[in-house]
């Protein structure tokens, strides 16, 4: 039973992102961000969608709270607005910061612990005008943010985490331009992925020197990338480099790996790397936050066509690995969810193993969840089966790769609440709370009543 396999001192939590959530966007002095910007791209967003309502988590964060505190959580992962605390990274707006204020009350009053992210992918417009993450500026535009977010919480936030998954805001906001700001400009990826790290660090420094007491990480997305078969080795390791390896290794290590340098070579802006700039990557970090979806298997072979999915957007993208002529992507023979990704949790464990052996650092599992079409029986309640297998699945592979030795400390499931899953607009669900896009009503699916008894069975 996955209840008396994971050690009492595990921490159990759920995962939002502010965009998601949050609406009142054009509240209170909080200007755009390239979110709002790109969802107003025709065709950029299914439906049409866009985030200025999404749960009206702004106005009703109290309840929000309240259901947090019901199903037991010991933390609640969130991240804050930049564009709500700095409108245009201009100066400090009170209103959008004593929100934030309110929400961390609330949450230390309820016995939880809030898990800051300080940038899930809401860059304000005015930053990308001028470059956004292709632009070096924008790296220690974000440190000074950081410091401002730290000014006023950092008296009772202890969990920082700086940048949630770069791999996202790089290569399918700046190459695929499947997510905002929606470039399709495979060199602007490439200086967006090492900005981004390059704010990291510049922001883990900034937060050191304010308070050496802080536990200071970063969330990564990461995969299992196997080959097919025999001879599939080597695209492999190529999709491996670009989609793990770009970010592990100059955060934790110091330094690019030499064959991700050596693939990149047509792309790689010149004089992207700076004196110094691995140095402050590589500031240590107290944790590595893991995002966990799903594996890849990739072969030269071409891949049998699969019946076609709905397509996320309507306007053409690209391929987010900016080097990957090629390489075919293959499905194997799983459960799948509404995303169309497939069940993959022994993945979740050879990773956590992986990780500890190559890159030891604290982990935390910091998303993982599934999407389904749910369905609200006539009692009201929605009887997820499909998710609390998805959910005990996962927590077993956790506490294997613990069992086998990884130094796995806790796990966020995403999401709490069905909300705006970016370029899907409000299409697909993944929260353990059922939303009511209509009237915003909350209900705890089966997934989340399951969940508060794991966690409850595990003290
Ligand atoms: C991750 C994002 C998160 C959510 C999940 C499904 O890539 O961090 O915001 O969209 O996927």
């Amino acid at each position: 039973m996955t209840e008396s396999r994971l050690p009492s001192s595990f921490l159990f939590g759920a995962a939002t992102a502010a965009f998601q959530i949050e609406g009142a966007n054009h509240e209170d002095g909080r200007t755009d961000s390239i979110w709002d910007v790109f969802c107003r791209v025709d065709g950029a967003v299914i439906n049409g969608d866009d985030g200025s309502v999404a749960c009206d988590h702004y106005h009703r964060y109290p309840q929000d709270v309240a259901l947090m505190k019901s199903l037991g959580l010991d933390a609640y992962r969130f991240s804050v607005s930049w564009p709500r605390v700095r409108p245009g990274h201009g100066a400090v707006n009170a209103t959008g910061v004593a929100f934030y204020d309110s929400l961390v009350d609330e949450l230390l009053g309820a016995g939880i612990d809030p898990w800051l992210t300080l940038y899930h992918w809401d860059l304000p417009q005015e930053l990308e005008d001028a470059g956004g993450w292709a632009n070096r500026d924008t790296a220690y535009r974000f440190a000074e943010y950081a410091l401002t977010v730290h000014e006023a919480l950092g008296d009772r936030v202890q969990r920082w985490t700086t940048l949630n998954e770069p791999w996202c805001a790089a290569f399918l906001g700046y190459a695929a331009g499947a997510h905002a700001p929606g470039r399709q400009e495979p060199e602007a990826a490439v200086a967006a992925a090492h900005h981004l790290m390059l704010g990291h660090g510049l922001a883990v420094e900034a937060l050191r020197s304010a308070d050496p007491s802080l536990q200071l990480g970063i969330t990564l997305n990461l995969s299992v990338i196997d080959p097919l078969g025999p001879g599939d080795e080597d695209v492999a390791r190529l999709i491996d480099g670009q989609h793990n390896r770009i970010f592990l290794d100059p955060i934790l290590r110091g330094s690019y790996p030499q064959d991700v340098l050596d693939d990149l070579i047509h792309v790689w802006p010149a004089g992207l790397v700076r004196e110094g700039d691995l140095a402050t990557i590589s500031a240590p970090i107290d944790f590595l936050g893991v995002n966990y979806y799903h594996g890849e298997a990739v072969s030269l072979q071409p891949a049998a066509p699969r019946e076609a999915s709905e397509a996320p957007t309507t306007r053409p993208t690209s391929t987010p690995f900016v080097v990957s002529d090629g390489v075919f992507f293959h499905s194997r023979n799983l459960a799948r969810t509404a995303m169309d990704w497939e069940v993959q949790p022994e993945g979740l464990t050879r990773l956590l193993t992986r990780l500890h052996e190559e890159y030891p650092v604290p982990l935390y599992v910091t998303e993982n969840g599934a999407a389904y079409d749910d369905v609200v029986s006539e009692d009201g309640a929605v009887h997820d089966e499909n998710r609390i297998d998805f959910l005990e699945k996962h927590l077993d592979a956790v506490a294997d790769a613990i069992d086998q030795g990884a130094d796995v400390r806790g796990y966020f499931y995403w999401s709490l609440l069905d909300n705006f899953e970016w370029a899907w607009g409000y299409a697909k669900r993944f929260g353990i709370v059922r939303v009511d896009y209509d009237t915003l009503e909350r209900t705890p699916k089966d997934s989340a009543l399951r969940y508060a008894q794991l966690i409850a069975a595990s003290r």
